[in-house]
């Protein structure tokens, strides 16, 4: 992996605890010599267990949007049986072909956003971040954020707050934000911290449990990242065209939309069998130390055979 550049920047080391670990690895059934791709490799928590279990035989491919995170990943797992490939795990039937491969043998997702990503300051993330507001996995695709909230219609930023964010005020905020933009242009993550507390009324900003803003930078990052059409559209074809018969996948998202669309992809009888009736969730003990780990919903599924030739 090439090293840091300003362009490329990389945190010193990884804060980001692996979610589900112990669950995740014994969903996945790991064997030395099995083909992984870890699809969402960040900075490479799951994957350097992962490598353990496989072994030199075995091969570790390890997909990322964000070339900082892939950094990340190349100082815990590397050898001649890791690569690392910057892209959407959108695009994995492409990546094997480039890689010389058609089939693995298992396939993790860890959905959403790094720690590393959220204590970047430079990213808008974090609530008080001072750079751009720029919300996004990969910087050289798409539309930061700030530059969305200049010019989006209030309707479609009510319904992105809604339906991404699940935004109680979601109508009160985008009504906010679309009248005071011209006279304080929305820019930095401190900035739309501060417009979401002038639109929510006061008892429920003393009254919140989560910050009042949380939401808010949730469903604008899925927004910019184009997150549940990544999802899609790995789950309506690809995933199940590059597993083996007899391969695993397992998923682990954070949001509800997320969670419908792989619940309902593994239904899929003619291609899956579902290994979990009920998403696997972590246990008190791991919510007391990885407050992230509260949301994540865990799934996983066999790819099954496919179904023997009849005889003309
Ligand atoms: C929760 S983190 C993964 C953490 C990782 N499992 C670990 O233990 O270090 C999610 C990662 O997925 C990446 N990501 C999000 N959407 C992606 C996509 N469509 N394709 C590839 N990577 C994506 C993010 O950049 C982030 O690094």
């Amino acid at each position: 992996m090439s090293s840091s550049t300003p362009d490329n920047p990389r945190p010193a080391v990884s804060r980001h605890q692996p979610g589900l670990l112990r669950e995740t690895l014994a969903w996945l059934d790991l064997k030395p010599g099995l083909v992984v791709v870890d699809g969402t490799v960040g900075a490479g928590g799951h994957s350097q267990h992962i490598l353990s279990r496989i072994g030199p035989t075995g091969t570790l491919i390890g997909l990322d949007r964000d070339p900082m995170m892939l950094n990340l990943a190349g100082a815990k797992v590397r050898g001649d049986n890791v690569h690392l490939v910057h892209s959407s795990y959108a695009r994995l039937p492409q990546v094997l072909e480039s890689l010389g491969r058609t089939r693995v043998d298992r396939v993790l997702l860890d959905l959403g956003l790094s720690s590393d990503q959220l204590s970047d300051a430079r990213r808008g993330f974090g609530f008080e971040a001072d750079g751009d507001l720029d919300l996004r996995f990969d910087i050289t695709q798409g539309q930061p954020a700030w530059q969305l909230l200049e010019t989006i219609d209030e309707a479609d930023l009510e319904r992105i707050l809604k339906d991404y964010g699940e935004e109680h005020f979601s109508g009160a905020i985008a009504r906010h934000i679309v009248r005071t933009r011209s006279a304080r242009p929305i820019r930095t993550a401190q900035d739309l911290t501060a417009a979401v507390s002038a639109a929510i009324p006061e008892r429920f900003l003393r009254d919140a449990r989560k910050h009042p803003a949380t939401r808010v930078f949730q469903a604008l990052r899925i927004a910019v990242n184009r997150e549940l059409d990544q999802l899609e559209s790995l789950l309506s074809e690809g995933l199940s065209a590059t597993l083996a018969p007899g391969g695993r996948a397992v998923v682990i998202s954070f949001h509800s939309l997320e969670d419908r669309l792989v619940k309902t992809a593994f239904q899929d009888e003619k291609r899956w069998q579902n290994l979990t009736s009920k998403p696997v969730q972590a246990s008190a003990a791991e919510e007391r130390l990885n407050p992230r780990a509260r949301t994540a919903k865990l799934r996983a599924a066999q790819r099954t055979e496919p179904a023997p030739r009849t005889a003309p």
